[in-house]
């Protein structure tokens, strides 16, 4: 981090993009690096350090450096998707290593967990990560090499406590690492409690615009477990585009604005709808009654975010009747983007998802928030006719 990046607000060093400007052109916005591959000195040497761009590629750079510096990390490494960043923490593991992960978590890498890395050698425990004592309990002293955390987590928004967690892990000689997806560095810095690793879909607010699919690492130090991640990113070639690595930094100019504005909209469709007679539960850790609110209140600042869940009473014929009469938001999976989106979460998710069946999970986007009351309003109102 340079002085500069250290005496602005992280809202200043979003907006600029850290304030590059292009050394050649002098343009603002950079230029897009599509060269897949770069000249080797005359002497066999490759001094520049660029090779070719699988391992790496001058795209990368400025969306690295800033999605480091708003994480207050050491360094940054840019994915081709969410599953591949994360993915490649746990291969930078050994076969055999013993890892937790929380049983409520993003879906699509539970699967994977289970079905791959156990088969490649992972000994996989699915825990409460929410509960210390279950975390506490799991643990193995020299065998457990890394804890992975969600928080707020797919779909249920439960809580963890990011700090008291990686004291436990710590204490055992295991790393942590934050799924950090939904919070965002504009609510919460994971590796300021104490975490090794931050881990971003940054498909989701980090882009914002539901036009790309990426993903982002950054670690609190450069180790010898970083260098086997880059390695993994190079050899296994889980890399972003140039296009896509320009699009993410044009995305990230507006961070702060779009999570801003997406959580004081959950917050307010959390508070509408939790006395609702239509809806049984609100899940949303904004909520005062929420179980991980007084953590969710300590380590997020300036919001809960823009994710919120609601069970619909009448079961799910009920839930998937509203989401069929929905006309604002847009009837579809992920989240993070500018519009929102609505889901019957179980259905994508199929057997053994924690998903209860009545459940539907909102994205809140920028629209008028009164706008997305009224039309969830509509939508519930007609499906319980
Ligand atoms: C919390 C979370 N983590 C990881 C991912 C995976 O990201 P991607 O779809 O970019 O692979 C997602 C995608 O929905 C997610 O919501």
């Amino acid at each position: 981090m340079t002085q500069t990046e250290r005496s602005v607000h992280p809202e200043s060093l979003a907006a600029q993009a850290l304030g590059w400007v292009d050394a050649t052109t002098r343009a603002i916005s950079p230029p897009i690096h599509a060269s897949t591959t770069f000249i080797r000195d005359e002497d066999n040497q490759y001094r520049s350090g660029r090779i070719y761009a699988r391992a790496d590629n001058p795209a990368f750079d400025q969306a690295e450096q800033l999605i480091a510096a708003l994480e207050r990390g050491a360094q940054g490494a840019l994915f081709a998707s969410g599953m591949a960043a994360a993915t490649a923490v746990f291969q930078s593991l050994a076969p055999g290593d013993h890892v937790l992960a929380p049983q409520v978590m993003y879906w699509s890498l539970r699967n994977w967990l289970m079905n791959f890395a156990t088969a490649w050698g992972l000994k996989v425990q699915l825990v409460d990560m929410t509960s210390p004592d279950a975390v506490r309990a799991a643990l193995q002293s020299g065998k457990t090499k890394l804890v992975w955390i969600e928080t707020p987590a797919n779909p249920l928004w439960s809580v963890t406590d990011i700090a008291a967690t990686a004291a436990l892990a710590h204490a055992v000689g295991a790393r942590v690492a934050v799924d950090s997806t939904v919070a965002t560095p504009v609510l919460t810095r994971p590796l300021e409690l104490g975490a090794d690793l931050v881990m971003h879909a940054a498909t989701k607010y980090l882009n914002g615009h539901s036009d790309l699919i990426a993903g982002v690492l950054v670690t609190r130090v450069d180790d010898e477990f970083w260098k086997r991640v880059k390695t993994v990113r190079a050899q296994l070639g889980g890399t972003l585009g140039s296009f896509e690595s320009w699009l993410l930094l044009r995305g990230m100019r507006t961070l702060y604005l779009r999570v801003h504005a997406a959580s004081q909209s959950a917050q307010r469709l959390a508070e509408h709808f939790a006395a609702h007679r239509r809806v049984s539960h609100v899940l949303y850790p904004g909520l005062r009654d929420a179980p991980g609110h007084a953590i969710a209140a300590r380590q997020m600042q300036g919001g809960f975010g823009g994710m919120l869940s609601i069970r619909v009473a009448g079961g799910e014929t009920a839930a998937i009747a509203t989401a069929a009469h929905i006309a604002l938001w847009k009837r579809a999976t992920s989240l993070g983007g500018t519009e929102s989106l609505v889901e019957h979460r179980a259905s994508i998710e199929g057997a053994g998802t924690p998903a209860p069946a009545d459940l539907l999970r909102l994205s809140v986007g920028l629209e008028h928030v009164d706008d997305l009351i009224a039309d969830l309003e509509q939508a519930l109102a007609r499906a319980h006719g």
